[in-house]
């Protein structure tokens, strides 16, 4: 007899196929499948990707996990079905919606996340958590990324699904993400015993830089060495990679890719006007404090020397200034 936890793989490697069926090979699927190429993806990307579509029936799901065999009481603890309350019957969770199979990291079916094609809320419906769902330690495409990752010694860390898969298209595999929440801990591990470096690469908007900045500290702690893609113009990496193709993104992005503390410093000089006075002063006032809190003396030199070079000011003075900030976070 199966166990609980195997059972629900199944029933999700299963629902996978017939998701992927209806979005490649029925009418119904269709618009989805448009609403796909029409982003970029190609059949091959999608296909790779097991990307499937989801009927708008309330019962589609639940009709196909019956015929299969699978009780629905554990199909409803596995996430893929909803029960009506006060009574004896369930519904479909995912409905009308683009279908993105999650993995665990042997390769198995473990959860879904299901985007509207409209402008339906919310844009991602995921699964719940679960006996084999277990947010905190899965990674998106990590099963597939680790070879790569393990080869290069580094890994791309995105935001979203449409990022990484647009990654893959463009030739980079060792592309991951987290699923809207933050980097946890357990998910810093992941990669750092996978790969010594992780290019964190977020959408280039105000919330993407805020978690960029708050996954590369949770990676630093972790013990990897980041950097720190930047975005411009407020794009998702995927609109990047379409705008202006795989190579610009490769040599203009990743290769650019900053230390945390030089993105930091470039992420303070964002929206001033540098060529006014005060305002320059008051950068470098900023960048002075930000380096300041380097625990280690030689890149905090590296640093102001850099500080001092790009705006012409002794060193002294930084160091002077750098001295008074010490004092003050002690
Ligand atoms: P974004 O809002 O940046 O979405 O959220 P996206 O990946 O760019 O989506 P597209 O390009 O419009 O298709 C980043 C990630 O946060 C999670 C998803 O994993 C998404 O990829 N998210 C977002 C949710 O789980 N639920 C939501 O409603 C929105
Ligand atoms: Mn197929
Ligand atoms: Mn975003
Ligand atoms: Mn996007
Ligand atoms: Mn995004």
């Amino acid at each position: 007899e199966r166990t609980e936890t195997a059972t629900m793989i199944a029933a999700h490697e299963l629902l996978k196929k017939f998701y992927h069926h209806l979005l490649m090979h029925t009418n119904e699927g269709e618009e989805a499948l448009n609403y796909l190429l029409q982003r970029g993806f190609t059949r091959e990307i999608i296909e790779q990707f097991e990307i499937g579509y989801a009927l708008p029936a309330w019962n589609a799901a639940v009709t196909f996990l019956t015929n299969k065999g699978f009780s629905l009481p554990l199909m409803e603890r596995a996430g893929l079905i909803v029960k009506k309350s006060g009574e004896d019957s369930y519904f479909d969770r995912f409905r009308h919606r683009i279908m993105f199979p999650i993995h665990n990291h042997h390769g198995e079916t473990v959860a879904f996340s299901g985007r509207a094609i409209g402008n339906e809320e919310p844009k991602y419906l995921n699964s719940p958590e679960t006996l084999i769902f277990n947010k905190r330690n899965i990674l998106y495409h990590f099963h597939e990324a680790r070879l790569p990752m393990r080869q290069k010694q580094q890994v791309v860390l995105f935001e979203g699904f449409a990022d990484v898969i647009a990654a893959v298209q463009a030739g980079i595999s060792h592309a991951v993400a987290t699923m809207g929440t933050a980097l946890s801990e357990e998910q810093a591990r992941m990669l750092r015993r996978n790969a010594s470096s992780v290019i964190v690469c977020y959408d280039g908007d105000r919330a993407g830089i805020d978690a960029a900045l708050r996954a590369s500290e949770t990676l630093t702690e972790a013990g990897c060495y980041v950097k720190v893609a930047m975005i411009p113009d407020g794009l998702d990496p995927d609109e990047y990679v379409r705008k202006y193709g795989a190579d610009r993104f490769r040599h203009h992005v990743l290769d650019a890719s900053l230390s945390l503390t030089a993105f930091k410093l470039e992420y303070l000089k964002r929206g001033r006007h540098l060529q006014n006075e005060s305002e320059r002063l008051r950068y470098i006032e900023e960048a002075v404090r930000e380096i300041s809190r380097l625990s280690n003396a030689i890149e905090a030199d590296y640093y102001l020397r850099q500080l001092a070079d790009e705006f012409s000011i002794s060193l002294d003075a930084l160091r002077e200034q750098m001295m008074i900030h010490g004092k003050k976070q002690q």
